[in-house]
């Protein structure tokens, strides 16, 4: 079976971790007798160099008319001095919203071998922990009105959340659905104490909530979830919130996993296509270095086989290599903190990741 994918390195530390994904793709390929196909697109800064803007159209059809799409990282300081709506990070947004991409999912699960690298005391993540984040992604104040006017005390600026009633309910169903085919517990994640748009959240949420009886559901005021978070991560499975929220717990999340280098994700619409990218950043200060950690960008392409094409035991394949190699001590310079082993660099890392797959 042949399938095409859309890579969007992009900047920074993107193209290294993207090719280590590459790799890793290739070589299941090999081993299971698939045939994946790459066609590269820019996004991000390397876009504005080359044509002058982060998105360009060719991109957003090279995606649409692929089968999935793997994507690095974007941004950089080369192009901090950018209006808002030149920047980098605009091109993740614009084609998060042109793939109508709305569910993004951000597994925080430690692996055994890294408890040591967890910042958490030992007692608390003995058990391990394994939540799923479920963060909203195609609205809230990403995507709302923003400007500059005058204001009471002269310029200001203002940025603007809102979200539907259809919008919440389609990320809402998203969860519950996940969280009947795991744990069965479901936290929803909002601000309702000071929020309108929280309260609509809350009101909706609440509804979904009897269609699904099955699910041990609560509310969490957001300040209360990152607080909790530290104070007892196991606690969790699975957590459903706004998109500026869904960030911010999410990279909180992933330093109790070790480091914000293991964290993955799958952003899904409505299509079986769907985009994967690691959760973090370009990391400008290690690029070009072979010194990042590649495990987040090819976990993605582990989730990239389990949801866009069905590939259950193929996306096993790469778990089980990543934790074997972990188990074995292989560490990136991110997670060297509780290990004595040497460091190793990126492609250090993927050719471990390789040998275990086989
Ligand atoms: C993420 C990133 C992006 C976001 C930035 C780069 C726009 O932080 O994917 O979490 O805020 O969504
Ligand atoms: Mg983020």
């Amino acid at each position: 079976m042949q399938y095409n994918i859309a890579l969007l390195k992009g900047d920074g530390i993107g193209p290294e971790i993207v090719d280590s994904a590459v790799a890793v793709l290739e070589r299941i390929g090999a081993k299971f007798g698939h045939d994946f196909r790459f066609t590269p697109y820019l996004i991000g800064g390397c876009a504005i160099d080359a044509v002058g803007m982060p998105l360009p159209q060719e991109t957003v059809d090279g995606c649409l008319a692929s089968d999935s799409v793997l994507l690095g990282a974007v941004g950089g300081p080369k192009w901090d001095h950018l209006s808002g709506e030149q920047r980098p990070e605009k091109a993740l947004l614009g084609i998060r919203a042109a793939l109508g991409l709305y569910t993004n999912l951000r597994p925080a699960k430690l692996f055994p071998a890294l408890r040591g690298a967890s910042p958490l005391r030992a007692d608390l993540v003995s058990a391990g922990f394994d939540i799923m984040i479920v963060r909203e992604l195609t609205g809230g104040i990403y995507f709302g009105d923003r400007g500059y006017r005058t204001g009471r005390y002269g310029e200001e600026a203002f940025d603007t959340e809102a979200y539907s009633v259809h919008e919440i309910e389609r990320i809402g169903r998203a969860a519950f659905e996940i969280a009947m085919k795991r744990s069965r517990r479901l936290t929803s994640v909002d601000k309702a104490n000071v929020l309108e748009t929280s309260r609509l959240w809350r009101k909706t949420m609440h509804r979904l909530a009897e269609e699904y009886p099955e699910v041990a559901y609560q509310d969490l005021f957001v300040d209360n979830a990152a607080m909790q978070l530290v104070r007892n991560p196991q606690q969790f499975d699975v957590i459903v919130t706004s998109n500026m929220f869904g960030d911010i717990l999410s990279d909180e999340a992933s330093q109790l996993t070790g480091s914000i280098g293991m964290l993955a994700s799958a952003s899904l619409g409505e299509t079986t296509r769907g985009m994967y990218e690691p959760i973090h950043g370009s990391a400008p200060d290690i690029a070009g270095q072979n010194k990042a950690n590649p495990i987040a960008t090819i976990l993605s392409a582990a989730m990239m086989l389990r949801y866009a094409f069905g590939l259950t035991d193929e996306a096993k394949c790469i778990e089980d290599a990543v934790d074997a190699v972990l188990a074995a001590g292989f560490r990136t310079a991110d997670l060297i903190g509780d290990s004595d082993a040497a460091c190793c660099s990126c492609t250090e890392m993927t050719a471990e990741i390789l040998k275990a797959i086989g």
